[in-house]
C-alpha cells in the first residue's frame, strides 16, 4: 500500500496508532511499529522530561529503523514542550504530531534534525497556518474521534481539506476497520490515525474494566463532556459521566472566562480531568472516566495489535474489491 504518506515516512502500511494520554506506552508503540504502522505516544505519559528520554531509548532499541512518532501539545499549558521537544531531538524521533497551539518551533527544529512534523487540525483556517508554517502533513480529526474530537464529519472534512490543501491528509476520528480505512483514503487521505481501536487491544496496558467498557459500548453511548479539559472531549457515558453531567459548572465557567483566573482555573480543571481519566485507565474505581470515540461500535473484541492489523489490511483489500466498477 503505498501512498504519499509512506513515501514520505517509510511505513508499511499508511496507519498511525495515534498518540493517547494514558494510553500509548513503549509497548503499544512497539507493536504498532513492528506490525508495519507507526506507533505514536504523547511526551506527557511519563511524568518526567528525563523518563520520556528513557523511555525513547527504549522505542528506539525496540523498533530500529521503522518509523515512530511523538505528540507535544504545543500550547502555553504544556510547560514541558520545550525539554520534551529537546529530548525527542536529541534521540532522533522521525515524526512529531502536534496538537493544540501552534507548532511553529517544533516544525523548525524538527527540519533542522530531517524529521517530519504533521499537526492535528479540525478546520481548513487552522490547516493553512500549520501549511504555511511548513507542516509536511495534517491530521484531520473528525467529529466522532477520541479525545478532542472536531466539529466536522469526517466525510467533509477530509475532501474539504484535500481541496485547499497541497500536503497529505490523514483521516482521523471513527476508523476502526479495513472499510473505514478505504473510504477515508477514497476521500483523499493519504493515511488514517486511529486511537480507540488500539486500546481495545493484547498489548494495551489500561485496566480490563476499560477495554471491556470499549467492547460493549455503541456508538450512542458516547457523549461530548467539557468537565475533563474545558475542551469538549469524547467519553463512554457511564453512571459516573452522567451523575457528575457533561458540561462546566457556572463558577467554574466564570472563573474560566475571566481574565484574573483564567489561566489557574484551566490547570485546575485539566488536574481534576486527569485525575480521574488516570484511576479509570489504571485501576478499577466507580468514577469511570473513560475516553473513546464512537468506532467503538466497530468493536468486537480485545485482539493482539499484529491481529487487528491484519484485519485492516484483509478488510480494506474486500472493500475495495467489493465496489461495483463504472461500466464505460
Ligand atoms: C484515550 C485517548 C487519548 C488520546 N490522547 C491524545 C493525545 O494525548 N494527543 C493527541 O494528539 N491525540 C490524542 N488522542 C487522539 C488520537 O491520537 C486519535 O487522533 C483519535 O483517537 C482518532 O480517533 P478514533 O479514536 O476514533 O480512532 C487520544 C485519543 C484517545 C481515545
Amino acid at each position: 500500500m503505498k501512498t504519499s504518506f509512506t513515501d514520505l515516512i517509510g511505513s508499511k502500511y499508511p496507519i498511525i496508532a495515534g498518540p493517547m494520554f494514558l494510553v500509548s506506552d513503549e509497548t503499544l508503540v512497539t507493536a504498532a511499529c513492528d506490525a508495519g504502522i507507526v506507533g505514536a505516544c504523547p511526551s506527557l505519559n511519563w511524568r518526567t522530561t528525563e523518563q520520556f528520554r528513557q523511555a525513547l531509548k527504549t522505542i528506539k532499541q525496540s523498533v530500529g529503523t521503522k518509523p515512530f512518532a511523538v505528540n507535544i501539545i504545543v500550547n502555553k499549558s504544556n510547560l514541558r514542550a520545550e525539554p520534551d521537544l529537546k529530548a525527542c531531538l536529541d534521540e532522533g524521533v522521525p515524526l512529531f504530531v502536534t496538537s493544540l497551539g501552534s507548532p511553529k518551533q517544533v516544525i523548525a527544529d524538527a527540519h533542522k534534525n530531517g524529521a517530519k512534523v504533521f499537526c492535528d487540525v479540525v478546520n481548513v483556517e487552522y490547516a493553512k497556518k500549520v501549511q504555511d508554517l511548513g507542516a509536511d502533513g495534517v491530521i484531520a480529526v473528525s467529529q466522532g474521534a477520541g479525545g478532542h474530537a472536531g466539529p466536522i464529519s469526517s466525510m467533509v472534512l477530509v475532501p474539504y481539506l484535500k481541496k485547499h490543501l497541497s500536503i497529505p491528509i490523514v483521516a482521523a476520528g471513527g476508523i476502526a476497520t479495513g472499510r473505514g480505512l478505504a473510504a477515508a483514503l477514497a476521500l483523499g487521505a493519504s493515511a488514517v490515525q486511529i486511537g480507540t481501536r488500539f486500546i481495545a487491544s493484547t498489548e494495551c496496558r489500561v485496566n480490563e474494566s476499560y477495554k471491556k467498557a470499549i467492547v460493549a459500548a455503541e456508538p450512542e453511548d458516547i457523549v461530548l463532556t467539557s468537565r475533563i479539559s474545558g475542551t469538549p472531549a469524547t467519553v463512554i457515558k457511564t453512571p459516573y459521566i452522567e451523575k457528575v453531567g457533561l458540561d462546566l459548572n457556572p463558577i467554574e465557567k466564570w472563573l474560566l472566562n475571566t481574565n484574573r483566573t483564567k489561566k489557574w482555573a484551566k490547570l485546575l480543571v485539566n488536574l481534576r480531568g486527569m485525575k480521574w481519566l488516570e484511576a479509570a485507565a489504571t485501576r478499577t474505581t466507580w468514577k469511570e472516566v473513560w475516553s473513546a470515540g464512537q468506532g467503538v461500535g466497530l468493536i468486537d473484541q480485545v485482539e493482539p495489535v499484529a491481529t487487528i492489523v491484519q484485519h485492516l489490511i484483509s478488510e480494506y483489500e474486500e472493500a475495495v474489491n467489493g465496489l461495483p466498477h463504472a461500466k464505460p
